[in-house]
């Protein structure tokens, strides 16, 4: 099989996405698409790995009316929507793009993360009292969605009580198709968030402080100051980065715990499982399902000629699911040997999520909080529903549960 006339924007495909990447990775994993103008679909973990591995050839830029004459589209490969900004890290290559990640390196290295870890179990705390006396609520509006907004936007210094519009935001651009009018209403808040997020660089610009915003404000790169523009978009990549990601890997865990009563057991008995079962979980689940890129020079993969200016499209979570690389790579192993588990959910190389270990402690401290103050609750199966399909993120709308009710442990007011 060279092409395919498979089309990964189609109901069907999406509602069948997984056994179709099963098949393209074993019949041929490097392979034509032909709808949408034509591009790449890399499913197999060894041709996204080498592409993951390869920035120069195969590049994230945003770049419209590139003076080489190709159209470099960015991270989602199709035009962005006009209210949005172009996402300052990961939409540039290069130098620019390394000595943005060595500003920003110090905020999210382990031991800065660590030092984070007081202030994400009090959050945590907070939005269990707030459902803990009544044995009932929803696991992601009422927690996994509004903790990491909290803590991304007191790590930016922006102001945390509009912590519901970015949660909300976030949550439902991914919740709902592009087209849709539930789409179209979240959307119209973006202008004023962006303008929030530039109102706030330029406060920093005039009184450095000790958030990331700060962080980025204070890079001196070879090529010249960042225009507000670009800081914008900066602080939109990692506040996008930093919110619905972590809430739809926190999301799966519960899904999975709830679900699966030994697994659940065996986290509460042996919490030194914890950092294990949450690689599992990033394997299985892959909230960020696929980015694109495009290629910079004619090139092979998978014995495959690739010619500059192609479209590519990385699928991680299928990569993730490659029977090559993973013993029962359909099912969710809690206690696989981390040491075993090389998956791409935080994709690799130069542009290798910048989050990562935030978003492990951060899941951790929620899985943990969850299992010590509420360990029976119970899933409503009829409440309970996943983001419709999508190549792009794969989160939970709503997660509706009960359990038995306990006290209150933090203070009286919020800790933010
Ligand atoms: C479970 C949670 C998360 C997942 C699954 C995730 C996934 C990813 C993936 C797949 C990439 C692209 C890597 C590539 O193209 O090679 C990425 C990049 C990025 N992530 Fe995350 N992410 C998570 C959490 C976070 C958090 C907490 C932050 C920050 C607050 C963050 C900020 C970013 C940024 C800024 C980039 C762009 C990095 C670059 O291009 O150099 N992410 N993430």
């Amino acid at each position: 099989m060279d092409a395919t006339d498979l089309d990964p924007h189609a109901p069907e495909f999406l509602a069948h996405r997984y056994e179709h990447y099963s098949e393209l990775r074993e019949r041929c994993p490097v392979v034509w698409a032909t709808q949408h103008g034509g591009f790449w679909l890399v499913t197999d973990h060894a041709s996204v790995l080498a592409v993951a591995r390869d920035n120069e050839t195969f590049m994230h830029q945003y770049l419209p009316g590139a003076p080489d004459g190709v159209d470099y589209e960015g991270i989602c490969g199709y035009p962005r929507h006009p209210d949005l900004p172009a996402q300052g890290v990961s939409e540039i290559d290069g130098p620019d793009h390394q000595e943005l990640r060595r500003a920003l390196t110090p905020a999210f290295s382990p031991a800065a993360v660590e030092a984070q870890r007081p202030q994400m179990e009090a959050v945590a705390t907070w939005f269990l009292d707030q459902i803990v006396e009544s044995g009932t609520g929803d696991l992601v509006l009422d927690y996994t969605s509004p903790v990491p907004a909290v803590l991304t936007l007191a790590m930016m210094g922006l102001p945390v009580e509009h912590w519901s519009r970015y949660a909300e935001f976030f949550h439902a651009t991914a919740a709902h198709p592009q087209t849709s009018p539930e789409f179209a209403a979240v959307m119209a808040h973006a202008p004023a968030m962006t303008a929030e997020l530039h109102e706030h660089a330029l406060r920093r610009r005039a009184a450095l402080g000790d958030d990331v915003t700060s962080l980025v404000l204070s890079l001196e790169r070879s090529s010249g100051p960042l225009t507000d523009e670009q800081v914008v978009g900066v602080m939109w990549n990692l506040v996008a980065g930093g919110i619905d990601t972590t809430t739809a890997l926190v999301s799966w865990g519960l899904y999975h715990l709830g679900t699966h009563p030994g697994d659940r057991r065996r986290l509460i008995d042996d919490p030194a499982r914890m950092p294990g079962a949450i690689e599992e979980l990033l394997r299985y689940y892959c909230p960020s399902e696929s980015l694109t890129r495009t290629v910079s020079r004619d090139v092979e993969l998978g014995g495959r000629q690739l010619r500059k200016g192609d479209r590519l499209w990385l699928i991680w979570i299928s990569a993730n699911r490659d029977p090559a690389v993973f013993d029962r790579a359909d099912e969710v192993v809690i206690d696989r040997d981390p040491d075993t588990n090389p998956h791409l959910a935080f994709g690799l190389g130069g542009h290798r999520c910048i989050g990562m270990h935030l978003a492990r402690v951060e899941a951790a401290v929620m899985l943990t909080e969850v299992l010590r103050r509420i360990p029976d609750y119970e899933i409503d199966p009829d409440g309970f529903a996943p983001y419709p399909p999508s190549m792009l993120m794969n989160g939970v709308v709503r997660m509706p549960v009960t359990f038995t009710p306990g006290p209150r442990i933090g203070p009286a007011s919020a800790p933010f």
